[in-house]
C-alpha cells in the first residue's frame, strides 16, 4: 500500500510544476495540473491530501479555484502560492477558511517543505480528531440506545408489577369475601344440623311450661273456693308450678341466647369475656344433637372462669366445628363397624394458668390416618360425602389470629384429641 501523501500542485507555468515535481517526487504522491480546470478533474478522481495553488493564473485566482473546489474537499488542506503583492488578498483569504497557509514566491525548497509537512500533519490531526470524534458520538449514541432501552425495559417491567400486583390485590380482595362467605355458610350448615336438635330441646321445656300453665290455671280457680289446709295445699302448689314454670322458661332462653351468641355475626374487635360461657353456651346448643347420636359427653373443667379478649364468636365457631367433627368421627366408626350400643364419647377437659388456656376436646371416635392429619388444615379437604372441608382450615385461621396451636393427636380406630391452646396475654 502507498503510504506516501497525495499533493495536488496547480500552476499555469511549465517551469514551476517541473521543479515541484523535481523536488517533492520522492517524498509524495503528486498530481500536477496547469490549469484550475485540469486540477478539479484531478480532485474528481483521486484522493488527494493537500492542495498547492498558485495565485496568478491567467484565466482563474488561486482563490477563485480554491472556492470551486467540490464540498467533499472541504477538508482538504490548502496552501496558495502567491507573490508579496498579493499578501493583502492572501490574509483575506485566510481569514475567510478558504486557505490553510500560505508561501510567498518564489518557494525554497525547505520552507515549502516545512509548510507541507505542518499541514499534512495537521490534516493528519484533524481527521483523526474527527474520527475520534465520530467514534465518541456513537459510542454516545449507542450508550443512549443502550439507556434508553434499558429505561424502556425497566418501566416495562414496573408496569407488569404493578399490573400483577393489582391482579394479586383484586384475587386476596376475591379470597377474602369468598373465605368470610365460606366461614358463615360453614356456620350456617352447623346451625342446619343443630336446629332439629334445638327444636327438641326447646320443646320440651315449653311443653312442661305449658303443663305448669295449665295445673296453675286449674289449681287458681279451686283456690277461689278453698279453705283451711286445702287452701295452704293449694297455695303450695302454685308457688311450685311457678317455680318450675320458671326453670322452663329459663332453660329455653339459655337456648336462644346461646344460639345468638353462636349465630352472631363475627364481631371485628376482640372484646373481654369469660371463655368458659362460649364454651358452655356452644355444648348447649349440641346438647340435643350429642343426645341424638347416643354421644355422653363429659365436661372436665379445671376452672370456671377464664376471662381473656377475644373474638369470642369466633372461638364459639371453632369449638362447634371440633365438636361436630367428633359427632362425626364416632358415627363414622359406628357405621363402618356396624357397632351397635357403641358408647361413643367426647370429653371436654380444660387447664389454664396465667399464659394460656388449653381446651382438649377428646373423641372415641373413627381417628385419623397420616394422610388425613397431614391434610386436615387444608381447606377444602374432607373425607366425608356431604364434607365441605373448611372446618378445620376455619379453626386454624380464627386460632392463628388469637395467637393460639391447635394440637393433635390421633390413634387410627381409636379416637383423636385436639387441643385449642390460647394465650390469655
Ligand atoms: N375428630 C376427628 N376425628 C377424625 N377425623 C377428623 C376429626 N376432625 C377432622 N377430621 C378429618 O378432617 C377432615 C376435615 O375436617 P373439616 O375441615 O372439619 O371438614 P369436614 O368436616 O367438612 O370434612 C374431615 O373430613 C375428617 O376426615
Ligand atoms: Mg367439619
Amino acid at each position: 500500500m502507498n503510504r506516501k501523501a497525495s499533493i495536488l500542485y496547480v500552476d499555469d507555468e511549465v517551469e514551476n510544476l517541473e521543479v515541484f515535481e523535481a523536488t517533492f517526487w520522492r517524498n509524495y504522491n503528486l498530481h500536477l495540473a496547469q490549469s484550475a480546470d485540469e486540477g478539479l478533474h484531478i480532485l474528481e478522481h483521486y484522493p488527494v491530501n493537500l492542495i498547492i495553488t498558485d495565485q496568478r493564473m491567467p484565466n482563474i485566482t488561486g482563490i477563485e479555484f480554491l472556492e470551486k473546489i467540490p464540498e467533499r474537499h472541504k477538508e482538504t488542506v490548502r496552501i496558495l502560492l502567491t507573490g508579496f503583492s498579493d499578501i493583502d488578498t492572501v490574509i483575506d483569504a485566510v481569514n475567510r477558511g478558504k486557505i490553510n497557509h500560505y508561501v510567498t514566491k518564489p518557494w525554497n525548497k525547505a520552507e515549502l517543505s516545512r509548510v507541507i509537512e505542518n499541514s499534512l500533519e495537521m490534516h493528519r490531526i484533524k481527521e483523526e480528531n474527527a474520527y475520534l470524534l465520530q467514534q465518541l458520538q456513537l459510542s454516545n449514541a449507542r450508550l443512549q440506545n443502550i439507556n434508553s432501552n434499558l429505561e424502556g425495559t425497566v418501566d416495562e417491567r414496573t408496569r407488569e408489577l404493578q399490573e400483577k400486583n393489582t391482579l394479586l390485590e383484586e384475587a386476596f380482595e376475591k379470597l377474602k369475601t369468598t373465605h368470610s362467605k365460606l366461614i358463615h355458610s360453614e356456620k350456617l350448615a352447623t346451625l342446619g344440623m343443630l336446629s332439629a336438635a334445638i327444636g327438641h330441646e326447646i320443646n320440651n321445656p315449653i311443653g312442661f311450661v305449658k303443663g305448669q300453665i295449665a295445673m296453675l290455671q286449674r289449681n287458681f280457680k279451686e283456690l277461689q273456693s278453698a279453705s283451711g289446709e286445702d287452701k295452704v295445699r293449694l297455695e303450695n302448689e302454685i308457688g311450685i308450678s311457678i317455680e318450675e314454670a320458671n326453670q322452663g322458661i329459663i332453660q329455653v332462653s339459655e337456648i336462644i341466647r346461646s344460639l345468638k351468641y353462636f349465630a352472631g355475626e363475627g364481631q371485628l374487635k376482640p372484646y373481654m369475656a369469660n371463655i368458659y360461657s362460649g364454651i358452655n353456651s356452644t355444648l348447649k346448643l349440641f346438647s340435643g344433637v350429642l343426645y341424638d347420636n347416643h354421644i355422653t359427653l363429659e365436661r372436665n373443667f379445671q376452672s370456671e372462669e377464664c376471662n381473656i379478649e377475644a373474638l369470642h364468636t369466633a372461638l364459639n365457631q371453632v369449638f362447634s366445628n371440633i365438636i361436630t367433627n367428633a359427632i362425626d368421627a364416632i358415627n363414622e366408626k359406628v357405621t363402618t363397624n356396624n357397632l351397635v350400643n357403641f358408647p361413643g364419647k367426647i370429653v371436654i377437659s380444660t387447664t389454664q394458668n396465667d399464659e394460656e388456656i388449653l381446651i382438649t376436646f377428646k373423641d372415641n371416635g373413627i381417628g385419623m390416618t397420616d394422610d388425613v392429619l397431614e391434610n386436615i388444615f387444608n381447606p377444602f379437604f374432607t373425607t366425608k360425602n356431604e364434607g365441605s372441608g373448611i372446618g378445620m382450615s376455619i379453626c386454624q385461621d380464627v386460632v392463628n389470629e388469637h395467637n393460639g396451636k391447635i394440637n393433635i393427636k390421633t390413634h387410627p380406630g381409636l379416637g383423636s384429641d385436639i387441643t385449642v391452646a390460647i394465650p390469655r396475654r
